[in-house]
């Protein structure tokens, strides 16, 4: 059976970000699984071409939106492939392929009687010539006044409204007040397909339980119609047997994964078309991974869509949490909106692949990219254990072993087969990890594995021996390149860079999982020589990572970035009431680290006695040394409105005496609990 895999196409207005990555990595892991595993797949990715956001940015830079769009998708692709992500094939929602099936899903949509009409009311841009969408209309907040609120929801209260209710509206694309007009909408009819959607929800396997039944909520309320269409102009595909009417961008978007499919059939005349994937009866099957934000198009409108047109519902839709960046949704002005390219500018994208790796599980999740933890963990977990270990036992050309040559030692069952077959104990339990999106489990287990072998080497010491018994020697680290063989398939999917420079310093191909379902020691033929020693995989600098977060070009700022040390000399009176609104308590400090590129900042890490630890930036570097910081009681207060510093949010301001720079004294609070207040 034929399996194919897809992640969401990439909307094509704007660069590939590390969210996207946190999608596309753990996509390729699972494929590259898979192909190890000897299994046929074809993974496929596209981009989401259409709508009015990239007809305006096309306009915006005086080009077409067929050139806009084949612009941002060289770049899409051009990282994805420089991250090494393995797609068979890349395509476009813009392609006669797309429109054929959108056309065709359509046509049998409305044969099945599945598809209706309404009038509905919509706000219009005159000078503009369009109708506007709800994010190109703002005005005021209905609900608490707010200036400068999409028509949608509020960001500052949260209020969720339709256009009509926003105050003083604007158009966005001309600031001109918009009227309303009534348009007739094309619509599928999705009540109608709530007897079958319970049961698609239901399979097992099909999407996670508990996301499954939020979408169960949908029903109790009524499932809606869906608005398919959209007036022109608009960039994408006229609706068959309309007038100036097109297919909304989600109507045609996921008909993208069936028109990438085609493209691919014909392209490398691997299959006859995309329906020996996409036919009900194909012997295939079909698993989609998302992120959260657009289970309800994959999971109620797309399963739907596809029964209609008597196509085959995919397996699994398998969906993953956001990420954040340092604890934060990546936010543009604090410099943690970090994109793909930039990344790619600095560090190698092994690092990031494994880092993800480390902490993707099953579920949805958010997960996050600490800056610190980032560092942290690679040079601890790929560099130190797993990257020791390989040059441990295969740099025979280094300082300590310069006379073992490229001979390996007979098997020695006696010496290596206990660690060998610990370490092929756990085989199956990494593959089905990875087979089950598990990845931080698989990464656990393999790390675990490269911590015996590192023991093993510890205890043998092969480079004292090697001064006396030269054979000794060999025979010690002939059993532990058995070690590195394995890791050339166990972390092929997470780091095939890496996994593939193993396999050159052995001399060997790659091991693959299928191999090593019927794999025992020695897992090395010993009569093949080794190869050269090579370069692995350094370190991560933390200068490195620093130059990933880096905060836009600030305006002239009111004087934000020296927290501590404000002028002595005589401040205004001010009211008792005054005073008491400032909110002091103990805090106690759980860590503490350097701002990179900041010379006077600390992030403080800090136990205010609230759950959650509180970051808290401060000028006191000069001062104190990070490390002299843990466990000890501050003064913090704790009201402060939340303000970025560097790039950081900082939630309070910890209290000093001093003239400032390395002449500051924390206040002490004393021995208190941390919340305590200070009075
Ligand atoms: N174009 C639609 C998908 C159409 S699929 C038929 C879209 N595009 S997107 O560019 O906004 O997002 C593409 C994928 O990236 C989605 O699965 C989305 O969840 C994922 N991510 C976007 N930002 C993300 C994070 N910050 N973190 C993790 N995944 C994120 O939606
Ligand atoms: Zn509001």
């Amino acid at each position: 059976m034929k399996t194919l895999v897809t992640c969401a196409l990439p909307y094509a207005n704007g660069p590939i970000h590390l969210g996207h990555m946190v999608e596309h990595i753990q996509t390729d892991i699972f494929v590259r699984f898979l192909r190890s595993q000897g299994e046929q797949v074809v993974f496929l990715c596209a981009d989401d071409t259409h709508g009015t956001a990239i007809e305006i940015s096309a306009e915006k830079q005086g080009i077409t939106p067929e050139k806009f769009i084949e612009q941002v998708s060289n770049d899409h692709q051009a990282v994805f492939r420089d991250f090494q992500v393995s797609f068979d094939l890349y395509s476009s929602t813009n392609s006669p392929e797309n429109q054929h099936y959108a056309e065709l899903i359509y046509n049998r949509a409305k044969e099945a009687g599945f598809i209706g009409k309404k009038a509905i009311e919509q706000a219009f841009d005159e000078t503009a010539n369009r109708f506007l969408a709800d994010r190109f209309i703002k005005g005021e907040c209905p609900n608490c006044g707010t200036k400068d609120q999409y028509g949608d929801a509020c960001e500052k209260c949260s209020a969720t409204y339709g256009p009509k209710e926003l105050k003083n509206p604007y158009s966005v694309l001309s600031g001109k007040t918009p009227v309303w007009k009534t348009s007739e909408h094309v619509f599928f009819q999705l009540p109608k397909h709530e007897a079958f959607l319970k049961e698609q929800l239901a399979k097992p396997g099909f999407m996670n339980p508990g996301l499954a039944t939020q979408l169960q909520q949908f029903f109790k309320k009524g499932l809606a119609d869906w608005d398919i269409s959209r007036d022109g102009p608009y960039f994408g595909f006229p609706i068959p047997g309309e007038t100036n009417k097109f297919f909304y961008v989600w109507l045609d978007a996921p008909i993208g994964y069936i028109s990438a499919a085609e493209v691919w059939a014909k392209q490398t005349g691997k299959a006859k078309s995309a329906l020996d994937f996409w036919a009900k009866d194909a012997d295939a099957r079909i698993i989609h991974v998302i992120g959260k934000d657009i289970v309800y198009f994959h999971c109620l409108f797309w399963p739907s869509v596809l029964e209609v047109a008597g196509l085959k519902v995919p397996e699994k839709v398998h969906i993953h949490g956001h990420l954040t960046v340092n604890g934060e949704k990546m936010s543009k002005s604090r410099g943690t909106f970090i994109n793909a390219r930039p990344y790619l500018d600095v560090l190698d994208p092994n690092y990031l692949r494994f880092y993800y790796a480390s902490l993707l599980g099953p579920g949805p999740e958010d997960l996050d990219f600490s800056l610190l933890e980032f560092r942290q963990r690679v040079n601890a977990e790929l560099v130190n254990n797993l990257g020791n270990l390989a040059n441990r036992t295969l740099s025979r050309g280094g300082d300590h072993l310069p006379k073992l040559g490229k001979t390996l030692s007979p098997a020695n069952e006696a010496l290596g087969g206990q660690l060998v077959r610990d370490a092929l104990a756990k085989v199956k339990d990494i593959a089905a990890a990875y087979g089950a999106f598990d990845h931080r489990q698989a990464i656990k287990l393999i790390l675990e594995i490269g911590y015996s072998a590192n023991q093993f080497l510890a205890k043998a010491e092969p480079w004292k021996s090697a001064k006396t018994d030269l054979e000794a020697a060999r025979g010690v680290l002939s059993e532990a390149a058995e070690i590195v063989y394995l890791l050339t398939a166990l972390l092929d999917p997470v780091v095939p860079a890496l996994a593939q420079k193993l396999a050159e310093q052995l001399n060997r191909p790659k091991l693959t999982f299928k191999a090593l379902q019927t794999a025992t020691y020695p897992l090395l033929d010993r009569n093949v020589p080794i190869g050269e020693a090579l370069p692995l995989i350094t370190r991560i600098e933390e200068a490195v990572v620093a130059k990933l977060v880096i905060a836009p070009k600030e305006e002239p700022k009111k004087k934000e970035a020296a927290p501590a040390a404000a002028p002595a000399g005589p401040a205004a009176e001010i009211e008792f009431g005054d005073f008491v609104k400032v909110s002091l308590r103990a805090g106690r400090v759980l860590a503490a680290v350097k701002v990179p590129k900041a010379d006077k900042l600390l992030q403080l890490s800090i136990d205010l006695g609230e759950g959650a630890p509180r970051t808290i930036v401060s000028g006191i570097a000069e001062a104190y040394q990070a490390e002299q910081l843990v466990g000890r009681n501050v003064v913090v207060v704790a009201n402060l409105k939340p303000r970025a510093l560097k790039g950081i949010e900082s939630r309070g301001m910890v209290l000093t005496s001093g003239p400032g720079g390395k002449d500051l004294v924390l206040l002490d609070p004393g021995d208190v609990a941390p919340g305590t207040e200070v009075k």
